[in-house]
């Protein structure tokens, strides 16, 4: 598949080396093509098809856009990409306010729906943002497989983005419907909560088990 990437932090980091090490083709959006440069260096170490590069949002042949950006960028980035129409939105972001440490979205409401709003002419999927970069960029916790939890409202755009996720080594797990992702919001909440009292250097990772 053909996906981009919006960011070049540790998110798009981690996402990214799974996508290239499962022979994706990637493109990176940085707001700094210096910073853009230097990630797709590094992914491109990892990847015999050299298939990354920094381009431009909005290439036709791009079928997943991951929006690798904290939650209170997103208006910022669906102001500024009109490539985004028609394509497969997948927001991996935890909404949190770090001055209070809750959830910014209402009771009830997620972020993900918010960014759908703020999208109406694309498919957005809710995933990975339950899963943290460190394990992402390693492939595993432990020798486990990564669960990567999906949200979705359409079915075929849910499907792609699971296909993508095993195709990277990782298993999908479909929780529902786009709703859903104020669950998956406050998990990640609750995940970044315990990460100093769990002590294992944000490399931890939900996972069912059995
Ligand atoms: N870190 C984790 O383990 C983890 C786990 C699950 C979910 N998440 C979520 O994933 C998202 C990214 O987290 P992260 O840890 O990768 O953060 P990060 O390392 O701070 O990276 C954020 C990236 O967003 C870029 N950016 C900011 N505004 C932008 C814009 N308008 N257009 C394009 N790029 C923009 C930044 O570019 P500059 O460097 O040039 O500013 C930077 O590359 C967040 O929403 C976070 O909640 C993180």
């Amino acid at each position: 598949m053909n996906i981009t990437i919006i960011g070049n932090g540790n998110m798009a980091r981690g996402i990214g080396t799974r996508l290239v090490e499962g022979g994706h083709t990637v493109a990176i959006h940085a707001k700094d093509v210096t910073k853009g440069n230097e990630l797709a260096a590094h992914l491109n170490t990892l990847t015999k098809t050299a298939g990354v590069t920094v381009a431009p949002i909005g290439s036709e042949t791009d079928d997943i856009v991951i929006v690798a950006t904290p939650y209170t960028e997103i208006e910022n980035v669906a102001k500024e990409y009109d490539g985004l129409a028609g394509k497969i939105v997948v927001d991996i972001t935890n909404p949190v306010d770090f001055n209070t440490f809750q959830l910014i979205p209402e009771p009830g409401q997620s972020g993900a729906q918010h960014v759908a709003e703020l999208l109406p002419e694309a498919a957005v999927v809710k995933a990975f943002n339950t899963t943290l970069a460190g394990p992402l960029a390693a492939g595993n916790v432990e020798g486990k497989e990564l669960d990567v939890f999906i949200a979705g409202d359409d079915g075929d755009a849910k499907m792609k983005v699971s296909e993508m996720v095993k195709s990277s080594g990782m298993r999908p797990v479909d929780v529902g419907p786009l709703a859903n992702a104020r669950h998956l919001e406050g998990f990640g909440l609750i995940q970044m909560a315990v990460q100093d009292q769990l002590g294992t250097q944000w490399m931890s990772a939900l996972k069912f088990l059995g």
